[in-house]
C-alpha cells in the first residue's frame, strides 16, 4: 500500500519553496484534524491529486513506523502522503542503522519502539517490553502493573533461534533508544540504570555505558488536557538525576528533535528530494539531482515558540516561521522570547498567506 502511495505522488514544476508542518496543535489535536488542516493540504495538489509543493511533516512526536503514521495521516487528512514526508522525532535513528545494525540494541517508548528501529534497519533490537521480560525480578513493582501482563511481541518468537531474546543474557546492549514517550517510567529508569551501569548486563560486572540516544529533549507539550505535559526531555531529567546519584560517572547521551538546527538541515535535504526532475518530468527527484535545488523559502508552520519557532530562526536561510494559535501559543500578538516572521490564527491562514505570497 505505501509502495502505491509512494509511486503516485508526483510533483509537477519546481517550486522555489517547501514547507514543514508541525502535527500536534497544527495539523490535528489528538486524533482530530484541526485549523482547517485537511483543506489546506489540499490546496498543495492538483486536482487530479499530483503534489504540487512539496511538503513534509516535521513532528517531535513519533511511536509509529514512518510508513504506518503516513498511511494514518493520509486516511486522517484525505490527501496521499507517502513515507518520506513524514519526519517523526525518532526519523534521524535511521543513520545509526549501520553502525548498530546488528548489535543487541534497546528501544524505550510508547506504541512500537522496535518495529520504528526495524524499519530503520536495526536488525537485532528489542523493546524495553521484551527485554526487561527476560530478566525475572529486574522490575519489583511489575506484580502490581497489571498493564505490563501484556507483552507486545515485534517480530520474533520464542521458538526462533535468531531471536535476540535468546542471548540476552550473555550479550551487551550496545546502545540504547528513547524512541518515544516512556510508558512506566519507574521500570525504564530501573532497567536503563542497570543496562547503562554495567555497560550492558543488567546484574552483571561493570562495563563502559553503551551510548543512549533520546529522540527529543522536549520538557512539555500540548496535548488535550488543557495546561502542557512532560515530554521525553521531563524524563531524561529523572533518569539523569537518578543516575548520576548511583554511578560515579555523569551519563552521557545524545538527543535530536526540534529545535536541533540538524532536524531542519535534515528537513530541507527530504524538501529537495520533493522537488520534480523537470517541469514535464513528472517524477520525485533522486538524491544527486535534489541536491542541487535551491529553496528561496522554506516555511516552518508550528505552535510551538519555543520548538518550532526557535528551531526555524537557528536554522536561519532559508526559513521563515510561521506561528499557529491553535495549540501550545495562543497570544494576541507575537511571543515575546521566541517571535515568529508571521502570527496566524490557523494552519489553513498560513497555507493561504504562503500560496499567495509565492503565486
Ligand atoms: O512529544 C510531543 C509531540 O506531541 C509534539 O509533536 O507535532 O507538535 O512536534 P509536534
Ligand atoms: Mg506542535
Amino acid at each position: 500500500k505505501a509502495h502505491f502511495l509512494c509511486c503516485s505522488v508526483w510533483v509537477t514544476r519546481r517550486p522555489s519553496f517547501g514547507i514543514a508542518f508541525d502535527i500536534d496543535g497544527v495539523i490535528i489535536q489528538g486524533n482530530t484534524p484541526i485549523g482547517g488542516s485537511p483543506q489546506a493540504l489540499k490546496r498543495l495538489y492538483d486536482d487530479s491529486g499530483t503534489l504540487k509543493i512539496p511538503y513534509i511533516f516535521l513532528t517531535n512526536g513519533g511511536g509509529v513506523p514512518d510508513s504506518k503514521r503516513a498511511f494514518e495521516l493520509s486516511g486522517l487528512l484525505g490527501v496521499n502522503i507517502i513515507p518520506l514526508q513524514v519526519i517523526q522525532v525518532h526519523t534521524p535513528f535511521k543513520q545509526l542503522a549501520k553502525r548498530f545494525e546488528n548489535d543487541l540494541t534497546i528501544a524505550v517508548g510508547k506504541g512500537e519502539p522496535a518495529a520504528v528501529m526495524s524499519e530503520y534497519g536495526f536488525k537485532n533490537v528489542l523493546s524495553m517490553d521484551e527485554y526487561a521480560a527476560c530478566f525475572d525480578g529486574i522490575d519489583p513493582l511489575e506484580a502490581y502493573k497489571k498493564w505490563t501482563t501484556k507483552q507486545v511481541i515485534h517480530q520474533y518468537t520464542n521458538s526462533n533461534e535468531m531471536s535476540p531474546r535468546n542471548n540476552v543474557h550473555s550479550k551487551r546492549v550496545q546502545a540504547a533508544f528513547i524512541v518515544s514517550d516512556s510508558l512506566d517510567w519507574s521500570r525504564d529508569i530501573q532497567v536503563l540504570c542497570d543496562i547503562l551501569r554495567t555497560g550492558g548486563l543488567p546484574g552483571r560486572e561493570i562495563g563502559p555505558q553503551p551510548p543512549l540516544y533520546f529522540a527529543n529533549d522536549g520538557l512539555e507539550y500540548q496535548a488535550t488536557f488543557p495546561s502542557e505535559r512532560l515530554g521525553m526531555g521531563a524524563f531524561r531529567i529523572a533518569l539523569e538525576s537518578i543516575y548520576n546519584r548511583i554511578h560515579p560517572i555523569a551519563l552521557e547521551y545524545t538527543s535530536f528533535g526540534k529545535p536541533n538546527p540538524f532536524v531542519f538541515k535534515n528537513a530541507e535535504t527530504v524538501l529537495k528530494q520533493l522537488v520534480p526532475l523537470s517541469d514535464h518530468n513528472l517524477q520525485v527527484a533522486n538524491h544527486s539531482d535534489a541536491s542541487s535545488h535551491q529553496f528561496k523559502t522554506l516555511y516552518m508552520i508550528g505552535d510551538n515558540p519555543s520548538v518550532d519557532i526557535k528551531g526555524a530562526q537557528q536554522a536561519g536561510h532559508p526559513w521563515f516561521s510561521i506561528l499557529t494559535r491553535t495549540g501550545v501559543f495562543k497570544g494576541k500578538e507575537n511571543h515575546a522570547e521566541f517571535p515568529a516572521d508571521l502570527v496566524v490564527d490557523t494552519v489553513e491562514d498560513a497555507v493561504d498567506y504562503v500560496l499567495r505570497k509565492e503565486s
